[in-house]
């Protein structure tokens, strides 16, 4: 398998709390990584480098072959890196399809007519076709959930970046979620998971990678992550509340 993504000895701190020390994986074409840790290992702060909102103090981030860590977030979005964030960000008196729409838009240089088929060709995807002229801003969760997977499938990436796409949901609408990110790596987009839900992460990705401590402790297949030792010892008396 080829590799898309390559992190090298990745470290930040953000004043004197060193979040991340140093952390290394790579993720091959097609596949999916999954990311566990506690709350406030970094995982988030991972997917801020690399999408290029946060700078690293050290280490290389290699996208396809070259390091991008002097290129811009649009720059990323660009050669194919996408993402979705934690907390929703959708334009909530836009509808549905509008939102979608300005993400293709944004995304990638399209006449209005390929943006269009592009906005209803993600909604059919996402499962959001039915509520397509519904406002954002008046959706479930589990549809704020798809509309912000659909926005970050609108600029066609190569690298899917997840963050807690499937938190807060009940176990239905969490099969629903995995049922839609098997559609997307079996397009051939490759995908970085991160999620709390071991389930999610045993039935939904191909390995993990177990952070803590600013750190990646294991990288292996999902059920070899859930069955280690290393799993115990770093949840133990953790807050694990999501
Ligand atoms: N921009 C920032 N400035 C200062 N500190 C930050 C910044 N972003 C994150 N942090 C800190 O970095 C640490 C890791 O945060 P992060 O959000 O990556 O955790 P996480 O692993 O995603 O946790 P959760 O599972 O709760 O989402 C926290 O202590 C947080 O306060
Ligand atoms: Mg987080």
């Amino acid at each position: 398998m080829d590799t898309i993504l390559s992190v090298k000895d990745l470290g930040i701190s953000f004043g004197g709390n060193k979040v991340l020390d140093s952390i290394n994986f790579e993720v091959g074409e097609g596949e999916v990584l999954g990311i566990m840790g506690p709350n406030g290992a970094g995982k988030t702060v991972l997917l801020n480098i690399i999408s290029g909102i946060l700078k690293a103090d050290h280490g290389e981030v290699i996208f396809l072959g070259e390091d991008i860590q002097k290129a811009k977030i649009t720059e990323r979005t660009v050669k194919g890196i996408g993402r979705t964030f934690q907390v929703p960000r959708a334009f909530e008196h836009m509808s549905v399809y509008e939102n979608i729409l300005a993400s293709v838009v944004y995304g990638q240089k399209v006449s209005e007519k390929e943006a269009a088929a592009k906005a209803i060709e993600i909604l059919k995807l996402v499962k959001l076709g039915e509520r397509a002229n519904e406002p954002a801003g008046k959706l479930s969760l589990i549809n704020r959930k798809r509309l912000e997977i659909g926005a970050a499938l609108a600029s066609d990436p190569k690298l899917l970046l997840l963050d807690e796409v499937a938190g807060g949901l009940t176990n239905a609408e969490v099969a629903g979620i995995l049922d839609i990110v098997r559609t997307i790596k079996n397009s051939g987009v490759s995908i970085i998971w991160i999620e709390h839900i071991i389930q999610t992460l045993v039935d939904g990705t191909d390995r993990v990678m177990l952070m803590a401590g600013g750190r990646d402790l294991l990288t292996a297949p999902p059920m070899e992550v859930m069955n280690s030792s290393i799993v115990n010892e770093v949840y133990m008396g953790a807050d694990e509340d999501e």
